[in-house]
């Protein structure tokens, strides 16, 4: 089948670059110019494992192309998949600007019958709005070509990316009518070879289970985080706890672990955008509210355990960090811990090194050119001279490290593990002062 992918960010380089892997002719459009460069050039403008060669497999072979011409995008798949970014709006609700703007483009340049595939997260009522505004380019076309505008939601993580859209748990899509249906179950027909996994349901019932999905997910994280806190106060361990509930099969192991809250660039907007829907219309999401809260407290956890330990004012004080990704396995730091983190303690006069496996550049680029800021290319060289090391992210590196190295580099032998990463007798034992998430 002949498909576009509108936006070729995490979502929209990982679909197009998997449909075409199944024998699909894809042609992915971004309206940056120099990410489809770099695609161009034979790279890749993400970190994501597995994607650069699922990418340069399906470019060999001519299934999979790139482009920044609007026209050419529209012209080419009878399947439209909208991909772009939806950030929050000032309100917190999901800005729609780059999807409507996706539908509008497609609507000026289609020559026959389209599948328009909303994949972004978008709020309940969206489609309508997709629907409205290719109707309104075709009516200054005087154009009365058919399309359907179907909603697809996406649930691959990144860091698993490639894997996840390979091996969905399920495919929904939401639709109205039956020619729409048809052509998504062909589309997605390769990646469901053991049974079936494609949901059918309305439009609206499909866009709202995006939300519900990362809101459990949110809900699950924060709800961790806060008995975290309750039990450093009561003289309990969440890890102990953790494993307590997890083996029940009502409550699974999944997402039950403590840490310095979650971020990324879908959980912490998904859930924003969720309260801000129910608000629009007449809901206070109590429920959601708090599990915002619980988390925006969280990430500053961290730092207070170090503000305990050092004082206020950290003038003259230096510290490593490991970790700046919002999670392992990706270079994306939108809304990650680690820029609080950061912020806060250079905010209050401390220098900081720090290390990530891929995430550096994206550092860079974000807190720019700061004296008090330096990077380290190993782990341990960012321990140098530091008074003490605190961890964000739980990268697999870091599960096993050389605590007597750490102690000899560190001023004083101190770990604030805002990931639980380290058992608190063992570094006990190692002589290390050590400071988890909700431990003994
Ligand atoms: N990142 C994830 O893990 C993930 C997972 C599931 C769902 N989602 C959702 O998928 C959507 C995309 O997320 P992402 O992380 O891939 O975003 P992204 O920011 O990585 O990529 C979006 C891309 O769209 C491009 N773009 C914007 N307007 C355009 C237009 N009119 N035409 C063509 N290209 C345009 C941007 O230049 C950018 O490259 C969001 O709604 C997000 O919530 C993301």
């Amino acid at each position: 089948m002949k498909v576009t992918v509108v936006g070729t960010g995490y979502v929209g380089l990982v679909s197009g670059a998997c449909l075409a892997d199944v024998g699909n002719d894809v042609l992915c459009l971004d309206v940056d110019p120099d990410k489809i460069r770099i695609l161009e050039e034979g790279g890749i403008p993400i970190h994501e494992p597995g994607l650069l060669d699922v990418v340069r497999r399906n470019v060999a072979a001519g299934r999979l192309s790139f482009t920044t011409d609007v026209e050419r995008a529209a012209r080419h798949g009878v399947i439209q998949f909208i991909a772009v970014g939806t950030p929050p709006d000032e309100d917190g609700s999901a800005d729609l600007q780059y999807v409507l703007a996706a539908a509008r483009n497609i609507g000026r340049h289609m020559d026959g019958y389209r599948v328009i595939v909303d994949k972004s997260t978008v709020p309940v009522g969206t489609g309508d709005k997709v629907r409205a505004a290719v109707a309104e380019e075709l009516v200054v076309r005087g154009s009365t070509l058919a399309y359907s505008v179907v909603s697809n939601p996406e649930f691959l993580k990144e860091g698993a990316a490639v894997e996840d859209f390979m091996r969905p748990d399920r495919i929904i899509v939401g639709a109205d009518d039956e020619r729409a249906v048809e052509l998504m179950r062909q589309l997605y027909g390769p990646f469901q070879r053991n049974h079936e996994k494609l949901l059918v349901m309305d439009v609206r019932s499909a866009e709202l289970t995006k939300y519900a999905a990362n809101a459990m997910l949110a809900t699950r994280i924060s709800f961790m985080n806060e008995l975290a806190n309750l039990a450093e106060t009561l003289g309990a361990d969440i890890e102990l706890v953790r494993q307590g509930i997890g083996s029940d099969p009502r409550i699974g192991w999944h997402f039950l672990y403590a840490g310095c809250g979650y971020g990324g660039s879908c959980f912490p907007k998904d859930v924003k955008a969720l309260v801000r829907t129910g608000a629009e219309h007449g809901h206070d999401l109590l429920l959601l509210n708090a599990v915002e809260a619980v988390n925006d407290a969280q990430k500053l956890r961290l730092v207070d355990k170090v503000v305990s330990r050092f004082g206020e004012n950290l003038a003259g004080r230096r510290f490593a960090v490991w970790g700046l990704a919002f999670k392992p396995n990706t270079d994306d730091m939108r809304e990650a811990p680690s820029r609080v983190v950061l912020g806060e303690l250079l905010g209050r006069g401390a220098s900081v090194c720090v290390y990530d496996p891929v995430a550096m550049d994206e550092a860079r680029r974000i807190f720019g050119v700061d004296a008090r800021l330096s990077y380290a290319e190993r782990p341990m060289d960012a321990l140098e001279a530091a008074d003490a090391l605190v961890i964000v992210t739980e990268w697999k590196e870091f599960r096993s490290p050389d605590f007597e190295r750490i102690r000899a580099l560190l001023k004083q032998p101190v770990i604030f593990d805002g990931r639980n990463m380290y058992d608190p007798a063992v570094l006990r034992s190692e002589g290390i002062e050590y400071f988890g998430m909700g431990r003994r």
